[in-house]
């Protein structure tokens, strides 16, 4: 079926304390946005790769203008979008890019910049098997507790108090690229947009909306190196793996 691949790339990067779009950030000296417009090219499963870039931007909009020259005509085609606020406003703006006829696609982040190809191909061949809505996912290796910040008396000894833990076997570590039926994620983003700001705010993935339609949401595998680039030390371990492959 005909797939597009998002990806957003508007995000300042605050965390990484570069004081540049983290997209921006070089890695092995080429840009993250650079390695993952590799990388979603190079999984040969798009017909349309469309990026969503920080409002004010020229530079990611100049990289994706070159990558998409370098390509040349029999590769898929490279759109660019101005981003939004939050990861679900730049979300739906790339949505409305899509080349109609459009039936999957699969939403990513410029900030996982060492995807292997084998998470997209995982990801659009549960599409195909006629998932609407499918993300990749790791074990997660530390136990994960609920907390909440203490109150009177028990402030003075700690800021926050455990509230819960979670059955570290059910739960996983959820990556990008996650897929999706085109018209499903329309509508769950349009539903999206009739709710408060507190709800927006909680919005962490495009699952997330799925799932709160009802609709079942699969997992397959994900790896190891689809990390996200959310700290130095993320960005000190990319630069590792990327010198160790040479
Ligand atoms: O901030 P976080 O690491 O969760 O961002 C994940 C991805 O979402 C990044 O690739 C970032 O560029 C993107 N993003 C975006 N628009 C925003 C915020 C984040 O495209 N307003």
């Amino acid at each position: 079926s005909p797939t597009a691949v998002v990806i957003v790339a508007a995000g300042s990067g605050m965390r990484l304390g570069y004081g540049i779009p983290k997209a921006l950030v070089p890695l092995a000296g080429a840009p993250l946005l650079l390695h993952a417009l590799r990388g979603a090219a190079g999984a040969g499963i798009a017909r349309q790769i469309c990026v969503a870039v920080p409002e004010d931007d020229t530079e990611l909009t100049e990289l994706c203008r070159t990558f998409a020259e370098e390509l040349g005509e029999l590769a898929p085609e490279i759109t660019v979008v101005p981003g939004g606020e939050t990861r679900s406003d730049s979300v739906r703006a790339a949505l409305a890019a899509l080349a109609p006829g459009t039936v999957h696609v699969l939403v990513h982040d410029a900030a996982r910049p060492l995807t292997p190809s084998e998470v997209f191909h995982r990801v659009a061949e549960a599409l195909e098997r006629g998932a609407g809505a499918v993300v990749p996912a790791i074990p997660v290796v530390d136990t994960i507790k609920s907390t909440a910040p203490t109150e009177g008396e028990a402030a003075a000894v700690a800021a926050e108090v455990v509230t819960g833990t979670a059955v570290r076997e059910q739960l996983r570590a959820v990556q990008t690229p996650q897929g999706f039926d085109v018209a499903a994620l329309r509508s769950a983003h349009e539903l999206a947009a009739t709710w408060g700001p507190e709800q927006v705010a909680a919005i962490t993935d495009d699952a997330m909306l799925i799932e709160s339609i009802g609709t079942p949401v699969y997992v397959v595998p994900g790896d190891l190196q689809a990390f996200k680039v959310t700290t130095p030390m993320d960005l000190h371990v990319a630069e590792t793996l990327v010198a160790a492959q040479g």
